[in-house]
């Protein structure tokens, strides 16, 4: 049989590059389809030179559908489609609704159609543990009940979730495992890639290592008065390469055909930690100070989740294998290499 073509859409963004390198390392072809709104083709580069194969790559948007379809056409081989194409800043979200739900879910759509059209019927989808919202149970498994959403972004997750399980179910020839991501963090060890935020960066390691080489004055820790250990909020931090290699095996189960219509699995350590926990161990691997104050709450943050990944152990075969102190060290590296681009550009 001919070798089958993996699709990536987004896959020039923060998940979606690392994900592409482990497949090409495992051998597969990808076809990268992103409209680069938020990442640059430096990035196809930086996968060229740490998998030494280039991954093919279209500038297309995923709202496009025409241009998708153009895709499948070209490239006749695609099987499975891994989607991460998507806006996903939390707090842009509930200022910019429609936004993201036509970005969210009408890509979603136009992609789902697409690949029943040209009989690609396998696909990755890239949820959140967000789903969850606070979980009554810690750690949280796959049978916890969704809660209502905080955001349009959660929202967007959720709906995803829900329109591939319903086409599945009414019949449509479509196999899918959904990832339900807990935070992912670091970077390539090869500082080839990593997480490029844009602006004043949201998510907090990257707050962390942009505070710590200088660029930001301060880290504010959101709230120390939640009911935790030491008042910070829990997550379980996943490192990136380690969350990517989860979705080359997703993809395996799904051409082997071993998969039920529609699995879900928490791509996670099975381990939280608290936002305090999380500076102490950043600044005791690089040796670096980190300057910060507690300020109050974020508006819609959950006190604590973190996973209980057995299902993916188990079914999937699937680890999280990386420490924290290599991720963290992974996430600096590559903050201290952005620095030397920048002065050598
Ligand atoms: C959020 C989203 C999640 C999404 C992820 C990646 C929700 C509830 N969560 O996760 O779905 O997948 O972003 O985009 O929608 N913090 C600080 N100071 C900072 C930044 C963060 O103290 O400057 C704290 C936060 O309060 C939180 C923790 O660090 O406790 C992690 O925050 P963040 O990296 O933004 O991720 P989440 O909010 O957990």
């Amino acid at each position: 049989m001919e070798k089958p073509i993996i699709l990536v859409t987004g896959g020039t963004g923060y998940i979606g590059s690392h994900t592409v390198v482990e497949l090409q390392q495992s051998g597969f072809e990808t076809v990268i389809v992103d409209n680069l709104s938020n990442s640059t083709l430096d990035v196809v580069d930086g996968i060229t030179r740490i998998t030494h194969t280039k991954p093919h790559f279209e500038q297309i948007d995923c709202l496009d559908g025409q241009g998708l379809s153009d895709v499948f056409k070209k490239y006749q081989n695609i099987k499975a489609v891994i989607h991460f194409a998507a806006s996903k800043a939390v707090g842009e979200s509930v200022h910019k609704p429609l936004l993201y739900y036509r970005n969210n879910l009408l890509s979603l759509l136009n992609l789902i159609e697409t690949m029943m059209a040209h009989h690609a019927p396998h696909l990755v989808f890239s949820s959140s543990c967000t789903v969850y919202g606070q979980p009554d149970v810690l750690p949280v498994t796959e049978d916890a009940p969704v809660k209502p959403a905080t955001s349009p972004y959660g929202n967007t997750k959720q709906i995803g979730e829900e329109i591939i399980g319903d086409a599945i179910h009414s019949g449509a020839p479509l196999q899918s495992i959904l990832l339900r991501y807990f935070n992912p963090i670091g970077a390539h060890p090869s500082a080839e890639i990593g997480e490029l935020p844009n602006g004043v960066p949201q998510n907090l390691v990257p707050f962390i290592t942009q505070t710590a080489i200088g660029k930001r004055a301060q880290l504010s820790v959101f709230g120390n008065d939640y009911p935790t250990p030491d008042g910070s909020c829990i997550r379980d931090y996943i490192n990136v390469v380690d969350l990517a290699k989860a979705h080359v095996v997703a993809i395996k189960r799904l051409l082997a055909g071993e998969t039920g219509l529609v699995e879900t699995f928490n791509i996670g350590t099975g381990r939280g930690l608290s936002v305090l926990e999380l500076v102490n161990l950043f600044q005791q691997v690089t040796g670096v100070a980190l300057p910060y104050r507690i300020v109050a709450r974020r508006a819609g943050d959950i006190a604590q989740v973190w996973a209980d990944p057995t299902k993916a152990n188990t079914i999937l075969g699937w680890k999280a294998e990386t420490g924290i102190d290599d991720t963290l060290r992974s996430a600096w590296k590559w903050e201290q290499k952005q620095v030397i681009k920048k002065l050598r550009d």
